[in-house]
């Protein structure tokens, strides 16, 4: 095995801005190159200005850097994917493939593909979702993601390319802000709760939703990296599983703080996605394989996240 030369693709967003300092202190700053559409700040090692529809600067930026392992996190994400459906499709699938099959012709040896809860739909089991359950998206980025799963299976099936993912849940951190999912009120109540001490919430008081803290999240992507080839047995995608509420009962566990925090609702597009999601998975397959065990529940993540951002 050779050290790794890690590209992340989409880094400057709310899961890179965490993972790339893990993965450096993991392997070393100057071995983990971040690079995004926009320009990256701050940064501690190398970084690329890449869109990941320019297959000739991808292959550059992996011929520059002698890049061997490839987190693709780049992706246009479920609420802002609605506003432009075949600009998100192309984003989303086009990137992907442009990953796969660079990574394919240059011997890329590991790619982390994240996939998502919104891969489930209105049809889809929603309580303890098992592994393999019904799977028709009602977004274009759970579209997107969907398809992404089976080509990731499909290009470890007939080239034994490396590819492991994950179904993240909506993944919530006080280091970076959300990008446009319909999960993100999960991070912006936090911020409103210690700011107005007022939060309008666009999701319905009981609307139940699979979550987890992002360090759980981060630890979750590195132990599936780091496990050995053949205990990866699911090449589509692993379902994740860290804690699930509804936007009431984070709102009364942040009141324990702030008693003065007021909330109300008012739903709007994003309610009805949300809704198409499902309210708690069955992560064991995970749990089998390589050894999964979430950290974080309500509770504990709402005193960390307080506590961070005071
Ligand atoms: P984000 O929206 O915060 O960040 C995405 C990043 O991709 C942004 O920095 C953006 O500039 C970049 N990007 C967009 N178009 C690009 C292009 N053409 N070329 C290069 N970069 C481009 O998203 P995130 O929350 O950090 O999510 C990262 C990955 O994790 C995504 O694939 C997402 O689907 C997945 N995921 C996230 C969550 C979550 O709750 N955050 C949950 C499930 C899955
Ligand atoms: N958190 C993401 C979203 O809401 C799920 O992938 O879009």
């Amino acid at each position: 095995m050779l050290k790794p030369k890690i590209l992340v693709t989409g880094a400057g967003g709310q899961l890179g801005s965490e993972l790339i300092p893990a993965l450096r202190e993991k392997v070393g700053n100057n071995n983990v190159v971040a690079s995004d559409l926009k320009e990256l700040d701050n940064n501690q090692g190398p970084t690329e200005l890449l869109d990941i529809l320019d297959n000739n600067k991808i292959e550059t930026v992996i011929d520059k850097y002698q890049i061997n392992e490839i987190y693709h996190l780049a992706a246009i994400l479920s609420a802002e994917g609605e506003k432009n459906p075949v600009r998100t499709w192309n984003i989303n699938m086009d990137g992907l493939l442009n990953i796969f099959e660079i990574s394919r012709k240059k011997g890329i040896q590991k790619i982390f593909y994240p996939s998502s809860i919104a891969v489930f739909g209105n049809q889809t089991e929603k309580i303890n979702t098992p592994q393999n359950p019904v799977l028709i998206p009602e977004t274009v980025y759970g579209i997107s993601k969907e398809s992404g799963e089976n080509w990731a299976n499909y290009y470890y099936q007939k080239y034994n390319l490396d590819i492991r993912s994950l179904r993240y849940p909506g993944l919530i951190g006080y280091q970076s802000l959300p990008g446009g999912g319909t999960t993100d009120y999960a991070v912006e109540i936090f911020h409103k709760a210690i700011g107005q001490q007022k939060y309008t919430c666009f999701l319905n008081r009981d609307t139940r939703l699979p979550m987890m803290y992002m360090d759980d999240a981060i630890r979750a992507t590195l132990e599936l990296m780091d496990a050995p080839k053949e205990n990866i047995k699911v090449r589509t995608s692993y379902n994740l599983s860290g804690m699930s509420f509804t936007p009431e009962e984070i709102y009364l566990e942040i009141k324990k703080y702030i008693p003065e925090f007021e909330i109300e609702y008012k739903p709007d597009f994003r309610e009805s996605i949300a809704r198409s999601w499902v309210e708690s998975i069955d992560d064991s397959k995970a749990r089998e394989d390589w050894g999964w065990k979430e950290v974080f529940n309500l509770s504990q993540m709402t005193q960390v996240m307080l506590e961070n951002l005071r």
